[in-house]
């Protein structure tokens, strides 16, 4: 049996400093709340002290973002163009250093923030910039407007791939943006300010501001902010619904998911399962659109699950510098709390847990890849989003209760369709009621496809042409 040797990269290329402040018009200032630290949640290692924006910080960055709106705005696109472009370039040439600081701050391998994240974030700008000029062509009338100040919250799990969704549409469109990172993610959303200040960015078109909910809160809330932007929980998403309810402020929110991932019993079983694979493993299952139900039809049911156990037990957890490793940390310690508690409920609802044999670090956040069989339509692990590396298990007989389950849920971001029958996968697209739907393929990213829930899982679209949108004043 051959083994592995440790491959790490290394985290020389990253210059972690000892502590960060606010990046208000186009200087990095103090803020004036309680300092927070960040760790690596693979090793609980402090990586910095990062500074938390009162209401007062908040208030400063919307005027700087306000400020720097008349000329921003008024730039021609091709102009705006160029800097993105040249943004897009700085994140390709530092995209090692990136890779690098996000593994470090959030746990994901290095394998996929340096292989999907990065270039994800890359291609966002770059596509976003070439529409900066073409706006009067995007079919939202012949001069559409921006819209103002953009006021952005994003989560921990992608938190650069997030940032770009939101900075880069609405820079494009020639809005100017306060962005507040998740608090136990803030260090790429750093280095970015580092980026736009490389890229000779006029001050105040972007602005970054971190703490923690109360920060995001003072900044949704904030009366001159034109244009509320959240990827995050569905319970903080409504708050924000109820809270911007009344005033002129746009809204787009991405909320949660619970996507059904459904195998036919004509479809490639081998690929089927690497999508599986994908579909809830990759990034530890921190992921809105996760296939984190698997809807397989019975007479191949026994066959799926061998094979996927089969492949489980190949997977390699553990550094997430390491470029060997498939599933790298949970991001905190408060989000391995919640994946216990779903999952020790799906046991004691009668459900039954499977993880291949693997060693857990003893330092840091972590939890096995993990199969639940024998799930109920009921069961609170077949119907919450745990957002961790864990995987419900239902069976169907025909399509037509495939498409029932798989839309027996409050969410609606996601779906996948693993069959060879073209006739079926349209069939099944139009009744899944999903914004994404996803055939013989899963967890796949372009910057121009539209990306965006139904139901609970928010409303608005992110990508593509639909994505600028929700920049404009249309
Ligand atoms: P969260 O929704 O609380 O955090 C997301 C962002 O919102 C963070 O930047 C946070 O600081 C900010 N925030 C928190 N309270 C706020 C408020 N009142 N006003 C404005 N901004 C606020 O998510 P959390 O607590 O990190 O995770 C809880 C659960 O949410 C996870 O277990 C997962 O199920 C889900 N989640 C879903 C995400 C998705 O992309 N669908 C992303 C993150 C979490
Ligand atoms: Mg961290």
């Amino acid at each position: 049996m051959f083994e592995y040797a440790p491959a790490p990269e290394s985290r020389d290329v990253v210059d972690i400093k000892p502590s960060y402040g606010l990046f208000i018009g186009g200087e990095f200032t103090d803020g004036t709340g309680t300092p927070f630290k960040t760790v690596n949640p693979a090793s609980e290692e402090v990586l910095s002290e990062v500074a938390s924006a009162s209401a007062d910080d908040v208030d400063r960055a919307v005027r700087a973002a306000r400020e720097a709106f008349g000329t921003w705005s008024a730039m021609p696109g091709s102009e705006r163009a160029k800097y993105l472009f040249r943004i897009a370039r700085i994140i390709q040439e530092r995209s090692r250093e990136l890779a690098v600081l996000e593994s470090l701050d959030n746990g994901k391998p290095i394998r996929e923030s340096r292989d999907v994240d990065l270039p994800l974030v890359a291609a966002h700008f770059f596509y976003y910039a070439g529409w900066a000029d073409k706006l009067s062509y995007a079919g939202y009338g012949p001069s559409p407007r921006p819209l103002g100040v953009a006021g952005q919250v994003i989560p921990w799990n992608f938190p650069l791939l997030m940032l770009a969704w939101k900075i880069a549409p609405a820079l494009a469109c020639g809005n100017t943006v306060v962005l507040k990172p998740a608090e136990t993610t803030p260090l790429t959303a750093l280095l970015f300010a580092e980026i736009c200040r490389q890229a000779d960015l006029p001050p105040g078109v972007v602005n970054i501001v971190t703490g923690a909910g109360e920060t995001g809160a003072a900044l949704v809330n904030h009366p001159d902010v034109d244009k509320v932007a959240f990827t995050g929980s569905t319970e903080v998403g409504r708050l924000i619904a109820r809270s911007v309810a009344g005033t002129r402020k746009k809204v787009t929110l991405e909320l949660g998911g619970k996507a059904a991932n459904i195998v036919f019993d004509d479809a490639a079983l081998d690929q089927a399962v690497e999508g599986v694979v994908n579909g809830i493993f990759f990034n530890q299952g921190h992921v809105c659109c996760a296939g984190s139900r698997l809807l397989v039809q019975e007479s191949i049911a026994e066959e799926l699950l061998e094979a996927l156990k089969r492949r489980l037990a190949t997977l390699r957890l553990g550094d997430p510098l390491d470029k060997n490793t498939d599933i790298g940390a949970i991001n905190s310690a408060a989000q391995l709390a919640k994946i216990r508690e779903l999952s020790d409920h799906g046991e004691l609802e009668g459900a039954e847990r499977w993880s291949p044999a693997c060693a857990l670090p003893e330092r840091g956040f972590w939890f096995p890849p993990t199969i639940f069989t024998g799930v109920a339509q009921s069961h609170r692990i077949a119907r919450e989003e745990v957002f961790g590396p864990v995987l419900s298990v239902l069976t169907f007989r025909t399509p037509a209760e495939a498409v029932e389950k798989a839309n027996n849920t409050p969410y609606g971001l996601s779906a996948g369709v693993w069959t060879e029958k073209g006739s079926r996968i349209l069939w099944m697209a139009d009744r899944l009621r999903a914004g994404v739907v996803w055939a013989n393929t899963f967890n796949r990213f372009d910057p121009t496809s539209p990306f965006g829930g139904y139901k609970e899982s928010g409303y608005g679209r992110e990508g593509g042409r639909h994505g600028l949108e929700a920049y404009l004043d249309v």
